[in-house]
């Protein structure tokens, strides 16, 4: 893709809470920005200078962590670390989550929150004037799904009718892909057992845009039917963080979901293989595909951190 000179400021929603909130422009502005913040960090290098963003976290997380205090900290600010992933200390035991957001807003500029309920994270951004952004929950991810889109657009250049196959549950992850994809113009096929589909009030938002944009959002259950073509082939955990009492029986359901090297080879011979990680090697994808050249989730969890960059530069 080609960068773009410092790129004005986006007057967005102060909130990114599921991914649907900005425009089609916007989207595509924030993915403009991520490129330059990447090619040139010290443009931004004070950006953040002098705020404070509380990282509250009720799951466990490498990639989110690292890649929001890393990129706070090399555009100038601070981080404040809110551990509540032990039971003992959940969100909103100790104090209701309007009063945690309404003292956070007293001493913070931002908040990014990992929660198990999306509820949680509305319930912050109505009690807490500063942006709250949404660091995965049990419905979203979209800074996965933005920086997905932007290692595609790295790679690929316009995604105007890119062929993108997403095989297995129809999670948080997901969910963010038919929004963003939607937003994009991108040709996002779904395929996933059929009690495992994503929410349908998400496919239609994604339908609905998608008729703006011409992008094509299509549903399926077979796995090859969703791949065959496709420039890049996306699969996530069988088991999401918060269903591991399901796990026993998802592994069974998905079986025929796993991405291997044979469901690759009805791809376009120039295919990508995504997944947000952390996979589960001889689950939802086989080692060779996970680690084989065709592979890029590492480029996926690199770009995390620019686009994280740009949504807060935007937001701030
Ligand atoms: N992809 C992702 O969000 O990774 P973490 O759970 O490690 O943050
Ligand atoms: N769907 C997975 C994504 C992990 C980054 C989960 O929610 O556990």
């Amino acid at each position: 893709m080609t960068t773009t000179s410092l790129v004005a400021p986006i007057s967005l929603s102060t909130d990114l809470l599921t991914g649907a909130e900005w425009s089609p422009a916007h989207t595509r502005d924030l993915l403009h920005l991520s490129a330059d913040i990447k090619a040139r960090p010290i443009r931004y290098a004070s950006t953040l200078h002098g705020k404070f963003i509380a990282l509250i976290f009720e799951k466990p997380s490498l990639r989110t962590r690292v890649t929001f205090d890393v990129g706070i900290q090399s555009m100038g600010g601070s981080v404040v670390f809110l551990d509540h992933t032990q039971a003992s200390a959940s969100l909103g035991a100790r104090e209701s989550i309007a009063d945690v957001a309404r003292n956070l807003e007293r001493w913070v500029h931002g908040i990014v929150a990992r929660v198990y309920h999306q509820r949680v994270l509305e319930e912050m951004a109505a009690n807490a004037n500063i942006p709250v952004i949404n660091a995965l929950s049990d419905k979203f991810h979209p800074c996965q799904a933005l920086a997905d889109f932007f290692t595609l657009e790295e790679r690929f250049g316009a995604l105007r009718s890119f062929k993108l196959a997403y095989v297995g549950d129809g999670n948080n992850v997901c969910h963010s892909l038919i929004y963003l994809a939607a937003r994009l113009g991108v040709h996002l096929r779904v395929a996933t057992p059929p009690d495992y589909a994503p929410l349908p009030e998400v496919v239609a938002d994604g339908k609905r845009v998608a008729r703006e944009t011409r992008a094509k959002i299509e549903l399926m259950t077979d796995p090859r039917e969703a791949v065959s073509g496709a420039l890049a082939v996306y699969t996530d955990s069988w088991t999401s963080m918060g269903f591991e009492e399901e796990g026993e029986i998802r592994n069974a359901v998905f079986q025929p979901y796993q991405v291997n090297a044979e469901l690759m080879s009805l791809a376009a011979p120039d295919a990508v293989f995504m997944h947000c990680l952390p996979a589960h090697r001889g689950l939802e994808v086989t080692p060779e595909v996970l680690d084989g050249a065709q592979s890029v989730v590492l480029d996926q969890s690199e770009n995390r951190m620019y686009v994280q960059k740009a949504i807060l530069h935007t937001l701030f």
